[in-house]
């Protein structure tokens, strides 16, 4: 690996990276109101299932081009190529992926910003500052354009520094946190009225709906948005892991801990509903499911951290802060996208590009911010709902058809000699050949 791009200094560094990056608002939020929503542990299983048996192949596809080419996205993309055609190939998809995370990042930093300010709030409101605390949860025009461009700031402010002394530093710093206080919150809501039914109804699977069509598309959605995939973040980080690495068994760590941090999650916030609903919050919506997306953690947690009076409020504040530090350490990979490409193609010193890049991406916020009312879903929507899977699918294609099977084989035999007899070596290729390119598309047909 070259010194002057920087890289992973330890193992642990790059499973905290990478695991940081796969573990955001996705999985607290997302995750769990896909749950509740879809047949409880039913989803959980076929979730689980898709996750290793579809998004898995496709992130190892993503890190080992990563790893091969030793570059930014487009480029190692294009190391792979071999005639103009596949370049011009391996531009669209590389740089298509960059933009992907460039589109995200605009959206998701608004996000976290709402998160930040919600942690703040109980603070403010403990040390008296009652009009300041209702200004922070007010959703008013100047608080998320303040909020936004504090949490943009700190992202930058991270990569700024590069992988080890920022990306891998921080991710090392903030994930354990992140466990520490999950678990923390899981156990003290386990000690409320309530929460025994929001467990039940975790995990009291409903076997019939597992073969839905429905629940199927969203698992494997989920399960994408995730891994972060289709993003060029799994390419650039595979790029930083060192050849003597084993990635087949780095990828499947990195997978374990997202989903269980996922599962996890679904353990505080499902059986928190239930405890807000003894307290006498409604949790369903008109249609009698469960309420899920903005109302959900902005009106119904809250309402339940109120209801516990001044535990409540380190209570939100724990809370708030736990999603906080899981959407920075996605946000970092998001910029790392762009920014690797702008530092290696065009010979820009990292610092100027990443505070450029993370600007301009900011100004895209901000105009999103003012539009709220229909930009934020339609941003979303192209880059999550059609960007990440038609990228995703475009890499399985590329590692599948265009890279060759001897130079893939001798790439993943670097830090993992006797692949070759391994049950990976002897499905993965074909999966990612056929399966992983027919299900995405299946899915994202299906979707639309
Ligand atoms: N995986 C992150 C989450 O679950 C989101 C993400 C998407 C991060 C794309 C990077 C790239 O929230």
């Amino acid at each position: 690996m070259g010194v002057s791009r920087g890289g992973f200094s330890s193992r642990f560094g790059f499973i905290m990276a990478a695991a940081g990056s796969a573990v955001g608002l996705g999985n607290i939020w997302g995750f769990p109101t896909q749950t509740a929503s879809n047949g409880g542990a039913a989803f959980v299983l076929v979730y689980l299932v898709l996750a290793f048996c579809l998004a898995y192949p496709a992130f190892m596809a993503e890190l080992l081009i990563g790893r091969y080419g030793q570059a930014n996205a487009v480029s190692s993309m294009q190391k792979i190529a071999r005639n103009t055609g596949q370049k011009r190939f391996g531009f669209v998809v590389g740089f298509g992926g960059i933009i992907c995370a460039a589109l995200i990042l605009s959206f998701y930093s608004i996000i976290a910003g709402w998160m930040m300010s919600y942690s703040i709030e109980p603070l403010a409101r403990l040390a008296g500052f009652t009009g300041e605390a209702d200004w922070l949860i007010s959703h008013s025009l100047t608080r998320n354009i303040i909020f936004t461009a504090l949490f943009m700031g700190l992202t930058i402010f991270i990569i700024r520094r590069g992988v080890e002394e920022g990306i891998e530093k921080w991710s090392k710093r903030l994930m354990p946190m992140l466990i520490g206080l999950l678990i923390l919150l899981i156990i003290y809501v386990f000690t409320l009225d309530g929460s025994r039914e929001g467990f039940n109804a975790y995990l009291n699977p409903d076997i019939s709906r597992v073969f839905e069509p429905d629940l199927l598309i969203s698992a494997l959605g989920q399960a994408f948005f995730s891994l972060s995939l289709g993003t060029s973040v799994m390419i650039i980080y595979g790029s930083y892991i060192a050849k003597k690495e084993n990635l087949v068994t780095l990828g499947a760590q990195v997978t374990l801990i997202d989903v269980s941090i996922a599962f996890l999650a679904g353990l505080l916030i499902i059986p928190a509903m239930y405890v807000a609903q003894a307290q006498g919050v409604a949790i369903f919506a008109e249609d009698g499911s469960l309420i899920s997306g903005s109302n959900l953690v902005f009106t119904v947690l809250p309402a339940l951290f109120s209801g516990m009076g001044n535990v409540g409020l380190f209570v939100a504040f724990g809370f708030f802060v736990l999603m906080s530090i899981a959407a920075l350490t996605s946000s970092i990979s998001m910029l790392e996208g762009p920014v690797s490409f702008v530092v290696e193609r065009h010979d820009t010193p990292r610092e100027k590009a990443t505070t450029l890049i993370g600007l301009a991406i900011l100004v895209l916020s901000i105009l999103i911010v003012i539009n709220l009312d229909w930009m934020l879903d339609f941003v979303a929507t192209l880059s999550t709902q059609y960007g990440q899977p038609i990228i995703a699918m475009l890499c399985c294609v590329f590692a599948g058809w265009i890279w060759h099977r001897s130079d893939v084989l001798s790439e993943i035999k670097q830090g993992n000699i006797d692949v070759e007899h391994s049950l990976f070596w002897k499905v993965w290729p074909w999966y990612t050949k056929f399966i992983c390119p027919t299900a995405i598309g299946l899915v994202f047909w299906h979707s639309l």
